[in-house]
């Protein structure tokens, strides 16, 4: 391997990526059409979706919440539960209820028009500085490097950058700059976030068309697919939960609002012990029951993946006479709340197992 000093600094041309980008470029809901002006609205909308979701998974959101809501201030006037309910199935929660707050924000303290300057984006409820980059690059034209996953593994390979990620992450973002052309820089933030996304892949990455690949200093080396490097990440722990499934002579199933800080803040689920490390005992379960019935253990578990931890529940299905204070729905009436995957996943579990109300 060479050794670093004796590594030659990578020119890649922007004119070279640009004139890629303007041949390749994917056609997608919330692009401008070329040489135009992207509107910030729909930028940012597209950039909170988008963040740890693919472009595949985000499109048809993106084009149902510009449907129902096709500027900031319908946004801005939603109910969280509004949003919450288009939101669902998109995961991390949070982002849409940073997305009903920005919007407010935006319309109280801009008048309703997103401001171009990274720093006054970035005070914006759920603006990160990637976020906050990514608006001013591509809706303003602001030469700024909007620096995501996709970026910083084009950044490590044309610049042989073998530190890990995360550490890398600074020194990533500083390279990044250096590459942001006065002119174009909106369609350069995009351009390079394509190039990571459709040539320059974290697995085989397609070298041969890549229009800098005679500037990449990875490729020269040979060692463009072990770039980035990962420093090793901790094992997610798992949790255990028990989910009740209580049924009314009705067909209603008592359902609950979780609350609206913390994690799937203000979605509605099934109600459910403590999600915790040791395994419950159905006795210590039904301790935590909402209601004193003959409960009865469901077969099968439903595994679920947050960030953190994983998660790992049995579903104790149970009728009740009484009324319990809560939210009570019939299984055909589930599709008006704001349910999380998780939650759908035990509703499928229970309906497969239990016996049809
Ligand atoms: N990922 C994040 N932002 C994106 C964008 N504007 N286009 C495509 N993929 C993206």
């Amino acid at each position: 391997m060479l050794p670093k000093a004796a590594e030659p600094s990578p020119r890649p041309d922007p004119a070279a990526l640009l004139a890629w980008y303007d041949r390749h470029r994917r056609d997608l809901p919330w692009r401008s059409p070329p040489g135009q002006q992207a509107d910030p609205y729909r930028v940012w909308l597209s950039e909170i979706m988008l963040q740890q979701t693919t472009v595949a998974t985000v499109a048809p959101y993106f084009d149902r919440f510009v449907a129902r809501f096709p500027e900031i201030r319908a946004l801005a006037a939603a109910s969280l539960d509004e949003v919450l309910h288009l939101w669902q199935g998109l995961g991390y929660y949070a982002r849409a209820r940073n997305l009903n707050a920005c919007a407010r924000a935006v319309v109280e303290r801009h008048g309703g028009r997103f401001p171009d300057d990274p720093a006054a984006l970035r005070a914006l409820p759920g603006i990160g500085d990637y976020t906050a980059a990514a608006i001013a690059a591509i809706a303003f034209d602001r030469p700024v490097a909007a620096v995501d996953g996709n970026v910083e593994r084009v950044v490590a390979r044309l610049f042989a950058v073998r530190d890990k990620l995360p550490a890398a992450k600074p020194r990533l973002k500083t390279l990044a700059a250096t590459l942001v052309p006065e002119r174009r820089a909106g369609d350069f933030a995009q351009a390079l976030m394509e190039l990571g996304a459709v040539l320059c892949t974290p697995r085989r990455p397609r070298c041969v068309l890549c229009p800098w690949r005679g500037d990449c200093l990875a490729t020269a080396l040979g060692i463009a697919e072990e770039l980035p490097a990962q420093a090793d990440k901790p094992e997610r722990p798992l949790r255990h939960g028990v989910a009740f499934w209580l049924a009314r002579a009705d067909g209603a199933v008592l359902l609950r609002r979780r609350p609206e800080r913390g994690l799937l803040g203000g979605m509605i689920e099934l109600p459910s012990t403590d999600w915790r490390e040791a395994p419950w005992t159905e006795s210590e379960a039904i301790g935590a029951a909402p209601a004193a019935t003959a409960w009865r253990a469901l077969p099968g578990t439903v595994q679920h993946g947050f960030t953190h931890f994983r998660l790992e529940m049995t579903l104790l299905a149970g009728t009740t006479a009484e009324s319990i204070a809560g939210i009570w729905a019939t299984p055909g009436d589930f599709k008006d709340y704001a349910l999380p995957t998780l939650t759908k996943k035990l509703i499928k579990s229970a309906l497969s197992a239990a016996p049809k109300p």
